[in-house]
Order: structure tokens, then sequence, then C-alpha cells
């Protein structure tokens, strides 16, 4: 069966392949540090896909029950009609409970990832004939932007998993997304909640060893891309709650005293000493609305499950 996507090619943000760049800077910078939005090439993307479905891992599960049970709700609160543009759609699986409820017509997904985006945006075409679905890949950190032949409508930004955590600040990011989307767009968002230590670290630390592969897989795509001489059995996976800064940080953590070269460049590690892989901010419900309102947006309806442990919010520009 042949089913047609609609490809937008780098409109939405800018080109992702600053890969080489930003490694290279971030090696350079003390403390050393990287994006974690390089975590997902195709193999990384697969292995996010295998940390959702770990029994720690309560977020993907604890969301998606959320939005089965709200998901006429939504539909109901965002009517129809509206473009529904998911924001790093991944293997696009959350949102085919949403794409059943909200009928919408049109249906863009954004990921970083590209045969991944379209793998699994072909797939929704063939499983949703009466749907129209397009695909930009491009890096939605820098900005989004929405090809232009899909700008006119009302918009629903889907932006599922907790994924605003690895902004800050988050507001910046929220109010560009309001800026960018068609005046009287809303947006669905997955927000991860502050909760007991034990929880969240293990969230992070899977006992299958998934998100430490996942973390190192950052090293292997720094061999695999950029010829980088790097040994990946000296590096360890740490994933600690900084409760200060009331986020999880994930770190590659050197195990001894050694060297990563990239293109004749050495950069030195001290035993002990990490590249800081990522950010993963958790908020009160309280402060996710504040800051909300900071970017100029105000509740439209925020859906918690039975325990507390995640929640989705419905934000509309006005
Ligand atoms: C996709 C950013 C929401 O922070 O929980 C999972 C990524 N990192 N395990 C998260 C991630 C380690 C995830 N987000």
């Amino acid at each position: 069966m042949i089913t047609a996507v609609h490809v937008h090619d780098q409109h939405v943000g800018q080109a992702p392949d600053a890969f080489r760049d930003d490694v290279i800077a971030g090696l350079r910078a003390s403390p050393k540090a990287l994006s974690p939005k390089h975590f997902y090439d195709a193999r990384g993307s697969r292995l996010f896909e295998a940390i959702c479905a770990q029994p720690e891992y309560y977020l993907t599960r604890t969301e998606e029950g959320i939005l089965a049970a709200a998901a006429d709700e939504i539909a109901a609160l965002v009517g129809p009609d509206a473009l529904l543009v998911e924001l790093g759609s991944g293997a696009s699986r959350k949102v085919r409970r949403l794409l059943e409820a909200l009928r919408p017509s049109r249906y863009l997904g954004v990921d970083i990832s590209r045969d991944f985006l379209l793998q699994s945006t072909r797939r929704l075409a063939a499983d949703y004939p009466w749907l129209e679905v397009h695909a930009a890949w491009g890096d939605f950190s820098v900005g989004v932007r929405l090809p232009p032949s899909l700008a006119e409508r009302r918009a629903v930004a889907f932006f599922p998993g907790s994924s605003i955590g690895n902004f800050t600040p988050a507001e910046a990011f929220l109010s560009r997304l309001r800026r960018a989307l068609p005046t009287g767009s809303g947006v669905l968002i997955g927000v991860d909640l502050v909760k007991e230590r034990g929880l969240l670290e293990a969230a992070y630390n899977d006992a299958a060893g998934v998100t430490a592969a996942f973390n190192l897989n950052l090293l292997s795509r720094m061999r695999r891309e950029l010829g980088a001489e790097v040994d990946l059995a000296a590096f360890g996976h740490r994933a600690v709650f900084n409760e200060a800064a009331s986020r999880i940080e994930m770190h590659l953590v050197s195990r001894r005293r050694q060297a990563i070269v990239i293109e004749e460049r050495r950069f030195a590690f001290e035993a002990g000493e990490t590249l800081h892989t990522e950010n993963s901010c958790k908020y009160r419900l309280e402060d996710f609305q504040a800051l909300a309102a900071r970017a100029g947006y105000r509740s439209g309806a925020v859906w918690l499950d039975d325990q507390a442990l995640f929640s989705v919010h419905y934000l509309l520009d006005h």
C-alpha cells in the first residue's frame, strides 16, 4: 500500500547537523556538557522507546493512562478542525489515542531523528487513511516554524513525555512556541511532578541498564559519526536528583584519567570528572502553571493520575 506523507525538511527549527560542533564545544567547556537532543540518533531513539517500557520508568505508562482517560474531554476542549502538531514525535505512539478521539484533519510530526520520523509517520498514514499526515525533520529546541501551508489554521501542539523538563528556562521555550503558532492555538503538554527521590532516581537507573546504554550511546555515536577515540568501558552512567534545582541530572562519569580524541584534538578527563548530558526538571503543579503564565499561557485544564505522579496540561494562549 502506498501512503503519502508530506515531508517538510528543515521547515521547523534548524537543520539538526550540529552534532560535531556541539560535541567539540561541549568537551572544551568547563564543566563538560552536551545537549540531550543529541541522544536521539536512530539507535538512541530506539533505546528511548525501550526506556519507556521499563518498569521503573513510570512516566510513559502514567501519561498514557491520563491521556486515555481524558481523551474525550480533551477532544471537546480542542474542538474540531485543529492541526495537531507533535513535538518530538518519536514512535508517534502516544498520539494515537488522541488522534482517534480528536479526529483532526491534519497531523504534523516533528522530530530530530529523520528515519525514525519517516517510519512512524508512514505508519500513522497507513493506519489512519482519513488523516493528512505531515512530517518535519528538524530541531525544535531552537524554535518551531510551521510550514506555510499549515500555518493558517488553529493548532494544538502536543508535547508529551515531560520533554519540557529538558528546557531551561522552560518559559523561554513556551513563549517562543506560543508566538510560532497561529492565534487561538493551544498546547497539550505532559509534565513530570516532584516526588520522592527514590522513585525519581529509580526511573533513571533502571535495573536492565537501558538508561545507562542510552546515556553511553552518546559516546558510541561520537565513535560512529566523528571517528572519536573513546574507551566506552571507562565511562559510567550516573543519574541523581538535584533537589535544589528540582531536576534529575544525567552524567557520563570517567572511571579514570583518560582522554577522548576527535580529529587530533585531545579532551582530557580526570578520574571522576563528568560529561553532563541531561537535565530533566520536575515540577510542582502550581510552579508549572505560574511558569506557563509567564510565557503568556493560561491553564485550560489539568489532569493527574491518582497517585499524582504526572500531569497533563491544556494551555491556552489568551
Ligand atoms: C524525553 C526528556 C522526557 O527526561 O525523562 C529518559 C529522557 N532521559 N531517561 C526524560 C530520558 C533518561 C526523558 N525525556
